[in-house]
């Protein structure tokens, strides 16, 4: 049986494990690994946060869409994109027409606790308003319906290990699309 998917993309808040779970998930799936804001650093050879700093969001946003764009010819790929990605409907309209898009949740707490584990946090993931806990839930309440808009499928990773939520993934991938084809 082959999946009727050519990409994941692991969409979510910031800190719900997308890098993580999309690695290993390469991984087990024998696909490549693309970190599209890790992608975006290296191709304008500058931090998230200095972007930010010295262009503004908005800049930032077009750059996030561009690299979408650019992923358009890719098969057998997980990407884990930005947490704010799904923002303007053309880039949830692209993900959905490029794979399956995977929504990672993680409760407000959980999130919080692993972005202060976070070290690189600060570069990759500039304040967007008021910082800490409020801009999370505040943030989190606002990005839900876009996240639902354009989610195949919806996964939880609070209180889980990386390999526990791929691992249920991979059975959901599975039982819905026959990922199985392809390992
Ligand atoms: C952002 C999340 C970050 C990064 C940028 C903006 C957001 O990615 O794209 O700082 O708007 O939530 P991660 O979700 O990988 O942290």
């Amino acid at each position: 049986m082959s999946p009727d998917f050519v990409n994941l993309f692991l969409i979510g808040y910031r800190g719900a494990g997308k890098s993580g779970v999309g690695q290993l998930l390469a991984q087990r799936l024998g696909w490549h690994f693309i970190d599209a804001d890790l992608l975006l650093e290296r191709t304008h050879g500058k931090s998230i946060g200095a972007i930010f700093a010295e262009e503004g969001e908005a800049s930032f946003r077009d750059k996030e869409e561009a690299i979408l764009i650019s992923l358009r010819e890719l098969r057998n790929c997980v990407v884990a994109t930005g947490g704010g990605v799904v923002l303007r409907e053309s880039n949830r309209r692209r993900l959905r027409a490029l794979g399956k898009v995977v929504w990672l949740m993680a409760d407000v707490d959980t999130i919080s606790q692993r972005l202060k584990n976070d070290l690189s946090n600060a570069q990759r993931r500039p304040d967007l308003t008021v910082g800490g806990i409020t801009e999370i839930q505040e943030n989190i309440a606002m990005r839900e319906p876009l996240y639902q808009d354009c989610a195949d499928v919806v996964v939880s990773t609070t209180g889980e290990s990386i390999q526990g939520v791929v691992e249920n993934l991979l059975q959901i991938l599975d039982a819905r699309f026959g990922q199985k084809g392809m390992e």
